[in-house]
């Protein structure tokens, strides 16, 4: 499974990047508001130092609009993924974007049909929010499980990017389950290496040791 990163903060992806750990990253309106940053620039700075593909999000209503937009944001870095809202609009969107050799990321997915629309728009990426379907107590997991059967069933290319990750458990049962890709915050990342026992584990090990009164270096 892919890691993207769902942040536009420069200083978290570069310190996941030198580990290996980011494939990808994925913005929003939201995240550039927190990020304080000029679109444009946080994105090139984020494109420049990210190989894999950086979503960058329209924020028109209508088909034409949200092409002029992505258009614009596409010239910022050949590895820009369109990012267009799931809805009819952002459809028409889609396939002409497609279409132009563009890749497109079809966002705010919460159904099955909604995928499935996408896949045969041609989506790059379509993004199932997990979160917030866990919000409202509908399992988010169980969506991702619907896509990916549907997906397997004909044959679609459109990558399940899960979105909308709140948890290291999130991101386990999405490997699982078989996403093509996960995108989570960077704190998500790093609990994934978390784990009471280890921490358990380590405390004994380091009492153990100076029991022994030995020095490795
Ligand atoms: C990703 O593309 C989405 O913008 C993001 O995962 C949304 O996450 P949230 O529901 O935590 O805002």
């Amino acid at each position: 499974m892919k890691f993207f990163v769902d942040t536009a903060d420069i200083d978290a992806i570069r310190e996941l990047h030198a580990l290996g750990m980011v494939d990808g990253v994925t913005t929003n309106p939201s995240l550039i508001m927190k990020s304080g940053r000029d679109i444009k620039e946080v994105t090139k700075e984020i494109c420049d130092l990210v190989d894999g593909p950086v979503s960058a999000e329209t924020v028109a209503l209508d088909a034409e609009g949200m092409i002029r937009e992505g258009l614009i944001l596409k010239e910022i870095a050949d590895n820009i993924a369109i990012k267009v809202p799931l809805t009819w609009e952002g459809l028409k969107a889609c396939k002409a974007l497609t279409d132009q050799g563009h890749m497109v990321n079809v966002t705010l997915c919460f159904s099955a049909n909604q995928a499935l629309l996408a896949a045969k728009a041609g989506a790059t990426f379509i993004s199932p929010f997990v979160g917030r379907l866990d919000d409202l107590n509908i399992d988010g997991m169980e969506l991702i499980s619907d896509i990916r059967e549907i997906y397997d069933n004909y044959g679609f290319e459109t990558q399940i990017l899960a979105a909308s990750i709140r948890t290291p458990n999130h991101m386990s049962e999405a490997a699982r389950i078989g996403a093509d890709v996960a995108t989570a915050p960077p704190s998500v990342i790093h609990a994934m290496a978390k784990h009471v026992l280890t921490d358990k584990g380590l405390d004994a090990f380091l009492k153990d040791w100076a029991a022994t009164g030995q020095n490795i270096v």
